[in-house]
């Protein structure tokens, strides 16, 4: 039994999971929004991590899911961590929680993707060129995870080590305020797409608006999928403060694209479990 773990917001990692479930001879897509004591990896045989890269690092839900998920200790582990520029130190967090529990990773690649945060920038590279390349990417991975290749994830540089304190914790230590941004305008229709698509499960609703409940990673699933384009986002009181050229640029200007992986749909996110079979991953799925 093989089974991939995936956290997306925006549809590249999942998209990455299915083509390297496909090459892998089929796999079970596992979302990480499920409770690790329900979707246990003890009598698998490969284990797969696929997330995207939040700040230098991985998503705070990813780490709180590999450690409190039950691994078969003779399991082949593999990670893939989506990312645009700077994989950070996403591949030590896993491994060290890897470790605590006796494991170790045994491949961890970073694959570039088209940016995902629509609320601070447009998408780049552009999604034409960037999106049939990860997916060529994806599927060497693939090949490579297929046969147990062993593969030393790549370290965070000493740069962003040094930069890490400056230039992430200030984020990180307001993370819990940052969907006080969110509001939506009179297009929302109450769909519950935003609710459905969430890896958090942080969005619920009150008659029929969603509400934010302070633990979002940022995402940007809700903005991406919301099909009237009713979800935006003012910089929150704490980001203001922060007086950063990033944070001054937050916001959703009517013309940013809000950009979602093009093979991945809102069903599909709102799906918490997926077989994929060999080859059943093609240009259009
Ligand atoms: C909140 C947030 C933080 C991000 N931080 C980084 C980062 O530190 N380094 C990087 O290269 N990309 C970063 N990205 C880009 C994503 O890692 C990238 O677009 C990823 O493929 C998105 O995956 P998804 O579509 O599965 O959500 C960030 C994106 C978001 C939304």
């Amino acid at each position: 039994m093989k089974i991939i773990y995936y956290f997306s917001g925006t549809g590249n990692s999942l998209r990455a999971a299915r083509i390297i479930a496909a090459e892998m001879g089929g796999a079970e897509l596992i979302s990480m929004r499920n409770d690790p004591e329900d979707v246990s990896a003890e009598n698998v045989e490969m284990v797969g991590f696929i997330c995207p890269v939040y700040e230098w690092d991985v998503p705070v839900a990813v780490k709180a899911f590999v450690d409190r998920l039950t691994i078969n200790p003779q399991a082949y582990i593999f990670m893939v961590a989506t990312y645009v520029a700077i994989h950070g130190r996403c591949f030590e967090t896993v491994h060290t929680v890897l470790r605590k529990k006796g494991l170790e990773l045994h491949y961890g690649k970073a694959l570039r993707c088209v940016a995902s945060q629509c609320v601070a920038y447009e998408p780049f590279p552009p999604v034409w060129l960037m999106v049939p390349l990860a997916d060529r990417k994806a599927k060497r991975i693939g090949k490579e995870i297929a046969r147990r290749k062993l593969k030393k994830s790549p370290a965070m540089s000493p740069v962003s080590n040094w930069l890490y304190p400056k230039m992430m914790m200030p984020f990180l230590n307001v993370q819990h305020e940052y969907d006080k941004g969110f509001y939506v305008s009179d297009a929302c229709i109450g769909c519950e797409t935003c609710r459905n698509v969430c890896p958090c499960n942080n969005i619920t609703f009150s008659g029929k608006r969603p509400v934010w409940n302070h633990r979002c990673e940022g995402c940007n699933a809700c903005v991406a999928y919301c099909p009237t384009k009713a979800i935006q986002f003012k910089t929150p009181e704490a980001y203001a403060k922060l007086d950063n050229i990033i944070t001054k640029r937050l916001g959703l200007p009517e013309k940013r694209t809000r950009y979602h992986n093009p093979y991945v749909t809102a069903a599909d996110l709102t799906k918490d479990r997926e077989p994929v079979e060999i080859s059943s991953v093609s240009r259009s799925s």
